[in-house]
């Protein structure tokens, strides 16, 4: 039977939620809830849903499944109210803003045997499954570092509500690293220690579309950040993150090992071209098979209740996410307090 969601959230990434779904049988979305009522009503009536406030939704006894797409900011409580009744949640990143919600969350939803899911899911895809199995087969030998750059202008340029993403909870080291940071935990296993460097060079920003284009707005989180980061199994990997690189979308990573290196499409969009290259030879395309429809927000809700159907633990779970919230926030107070910053709770974590 299929599971029956309710969404939380009717902005921008709903709308790829929503039209996503139809590609899966293990859940429906039916229901939607806005702290903004105007926007749940118009969001309710374009998708044919049923409209409820926010408390109404997560009380309603035939929903069974909370999607919370609100803000960072938002998200431990909705995450908490979901909890409390008694509802399994996926959620969007990061999972918080601080690993002490993060914690609180996951130990509540152990209590009530509840799940968390949340995305990325992008590691979850063929592509790269298709790296995971390769350098588990050996193919690249010895892992020994990953190196991940993601830069773009940010999203001034495109979203009404683009302020938030520059408010605690933001900044590219919360919003994008979370794709590149997963992907890598996926590949290579746990993060042990962060060692970071941030800076904010464009304090001041105007949204560029929406009711407020044209507006300024005050920058609170650092824009523009990079991260050495020692892993559990030994390897090392750096990450560069921006929202500097004004018109531009550079998006990359390589996975370097003792006998090769894998080039990795965007870890920020499902599928793309995946290359290998062994010793002094040339880059080889490497082949996988894409599942089509399913590669798309939503595939890590079915996987969790894929899960949940065969009692085993689900994948884009609350504990890796909680994983690399930590990893992202170690690495900006390392840039603040200029020192390696350990990370704690990296057990639950192991690839696939
Ligand atoms: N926009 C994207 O391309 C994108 C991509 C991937 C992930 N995400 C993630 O999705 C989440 C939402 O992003 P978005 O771009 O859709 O934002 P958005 O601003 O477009 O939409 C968020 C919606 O949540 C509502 N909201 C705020 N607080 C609420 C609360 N407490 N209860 C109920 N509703 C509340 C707002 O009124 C708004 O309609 C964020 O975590 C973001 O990181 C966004």
């Amino acid at each position: 039977m299929s599971a029956r969601v309710g969404v939380v959230g009717c902005g921008i990434i709903a709308k790829a939620y929503v039209e996503g779904s139809i590609a899966f049988d293990s859940f429906e979305i039916v229901a939607c809830a806005d702290l903004d009522a105007e926007s749940a009503a118009v969001f309710a009536d374009v998708h044919g849903l049923q409209v409820e406030t926010v408390d109404e939704l997560i009380g309603d006894p035939s929903i069974d499944v909370v999607l919370n797409l609100t803000p960072p900011a938002a998200h431990a409580g909705v995450i908490r109210a979901a909890l409390d009744a008694g509802k399994h949640v996926y959620t969007e990143k990061p999972i918080t803003t601080t690993v002490a919600e993060g914690r609180g969350l996951l130990a509540e939803a152990e209590r009530r045997g509840l799940r968390i899911g949340c995305a990325p899911d992008i590691f979850l895809g063929a592509a790269y499954e298709a790296a995971r199995e390769l350098i588990a087969q050996g193919a690249i030998g010895t892992p020994l570092s990953a190196t991940a750059t993601f830069l773009v202008g940010g999203p001034d340029s495109w979203h009404p509500n683009a302020d938030v993403f520059y408010q605690v909870g933001g900044g590219p080291m919360l919003d994008i690293a979370p794709y590149y940071l997963t992907a890598i935990a996926s590949l290579l296993g746990p993060f042990r220690a962060a060692l970071g460097l941030a800076t904010t060079p464009t304090p001041e920003r105007r949204f560029g579309v929406g009711p407020r284009a044209g507006a300024s707005f005050t920058v609170d989180v650092p824009t523009h950040a990079v991260a050495a980061l020692q892993l559990e199994s030994g390897a090392l990997a750096t990450l560069t993150v921006s929202f500097e690189a004004f018109g531009q979308y550079i998006s990359g990573l390589l996975v370097h090992g003792s006998g090769g290196s894998l080039d990795l499409p965007d870890a920020n969009a499902f599928g793309g071209p995946i290359r290998i290259r062994n010793g002094d030879g040339e880059w080889k395309p490497v082949e996988y098979a894409s599942p089509g429809p399913t590669e798309t927000r939503g595939l890590g809700l079915d996987e969790m209740l894929t899960a949940i159907r065969e009692e085993r633990p689900h994948r884009a779970s609350g504990a890796l996410a909680l994983h690399v919230l930590e990893t992202a926030l170690a690495a900006l107070r390392s840039a603040e307090e200029g020192r390696t910053v350990e990370i704690g709770a990296r057990e639950p974590v192991r690839p696939g």
